[in-house]
């Protein structure tokens, strides 16, 4: 069992990351001294799957449990949705002392921390994410939303989870498109803070899938450690915690310009990854073979389609929109060696079409086109 702590103070509380950690997530609650009502949202797949032993361990810790079931995917983050689950958590009876047990993806997450967030002013909330993407990422940090349909993630709110339990086990069933689309995110905290996990990745056999259980423990630990020391520093992304966007100006662009249907988000971020070290790269803020190996070790991950048949123009466009752009220009997180990064606020639009440029250039392996 690896114990991460998240220290914010009042709001302190620990990651979890353990083989078998579903059953416990009833023994882990009634540490918490929260009340016996429990909320769990999860969604049909993952209750399917994956619900029953929760379920088990939660009734037999003593807590009451009503399960809601929320649509797959991004179809959870709506405020239609999050309105049905107001009135379910008030029809279970569930008060200020309640729990919100969020099983499932980062979706099922944000929409059930933004819900736990609202109730009330705010009850409790424990994770136990079942994608790669949110054991690395989605489920620790307090962020939550639901989208807006002008943009993802719009409308939302800081709330911390009192627990989040990671139970690597889960990811057996996971497709292996979405291990992979979690792995980019492990790559870029890598990349971003530790020097360490990036030879791990680099040494293993390219897909997580076939990697020793233990090793996925460990990279899922290492990855959490390096969120959670630097949201332990900026909860509220007034500074340092931007640097999670490692790859996610471009990602995100990139998502934006294809409606969200082409890349997985980490695939875009796996792009992202590359372009940020490019455009680092031609600065000379980036050595050439730190440049390779990051190129690489992205590449070494799997396919993921490529960007040729993108008109630069709307990646452009789309970056222009982001939340973060300020006069046209959007802060660039950029890679200075393996484990450093630095925040660029004046990379120019010429900058990014000549990355893109190299980008469209490069074949991935057995690339989806
Ligand atoms: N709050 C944050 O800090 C944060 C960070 C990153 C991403 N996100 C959000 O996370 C969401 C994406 O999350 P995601 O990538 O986990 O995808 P997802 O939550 O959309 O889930 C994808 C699919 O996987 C299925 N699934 C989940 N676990 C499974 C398992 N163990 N086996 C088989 N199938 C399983 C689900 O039923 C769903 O159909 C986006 O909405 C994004 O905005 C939030
Ligand atoms: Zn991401």
């Amino acid at each position: 069992v690896i114990e991460i702590p998240v220290n914010l103070a009042s709001r302190a509380y620990r990651i979890i990351v353990a083989t078998g950690a579903r059953a416990d997530v009833g023994a882990q609650l009634a540490k918490l001294s929260v009340g016996r009502r429990v909320a769990l949202l999860t969604d049909a797949t993952v209750r399917r799957l994956h619900g029953e032993p929760v379920t088990r361990g939660l009734v037999a810790a003593g807590f009451e449990v009503t399960e809601v079931l929320l649509p797959e995917g991004e179809q959870a983050k709506t405020l239609d949705v999050l309105r049905e689950v107001w009135d379910d958590l008030l029809e279970a009876g569930c008060d200020r002392t309640s729990t919100v047990v969020a099983v499932g993806g980062g979706a099922v997450g944000d929409l059930a921390g933004f819900a736990a967030a609202t109730y009330m002013r705010g009850i409790n909330f424990v994770q136990v994410p079942t994608t790669l993407l949110a054991q690395v990422d989605a489920s620790s940090g307090g962020k939550t939303a639901i989208d807006h349909p002008r943009a993802k993630n719009l409308i939302g709110a800081f709330h911390q989870p009192r627990a989040v339990i990671s139970d690597p086990s889960l990811l057996r069933t996971l497709p292996p498109r979405e291990t992979q689309s979690g792995a980019y995110e492990v790559l870029k905290c890598a990349v971003l803070a530790d020097p360490a996990l990036f030879r791990a990745l680099r040494d293993s056999p390219g897909q997580l899938q076939r990697w020793p259980e233990a090793d996925v423990d460990r990279a899922i630990a290492a990855a959490c450690r390096i969120k959670a020391r630097i949201v332990a520093k900026d909860e509220r992304e007034g500074g340092l915690r931007r640097v999670l966007n490692l790859g996610h100006t471009l990602g995100h662009a990139l998502e934006a310009a294809t409606g969200y249907a082409r890349f997985t988000h980490g695939e875009a971020v796996g792009w992202g990854l590359i372009g940020a070290s490019e455009i680092a790269r031609r600065r000379g803020l980036l050595a050439e073979p730190a440049f390779q190996a990051i190129a690489s070790a992205v590449d070494r991950l799997g396919p993921r389609p490529g960007l040729s048949r993108i008109a630069p123009q709307r990646i452009l466009a789309a970056l222009a929109h982001d939340k973060k752009a300020k006069a046209g220009r959007v802060p660039f997180i950029l890679p200075t060696a393996i484990g450093r990064v630095a925040i660029h606020s004046d990379v120019s639009r010429a900058e990014v079409r000549s990355a893109l440029r190299a980008l469209a250039g490069r074949e991935t392996p057995r690339g989806r086109g």
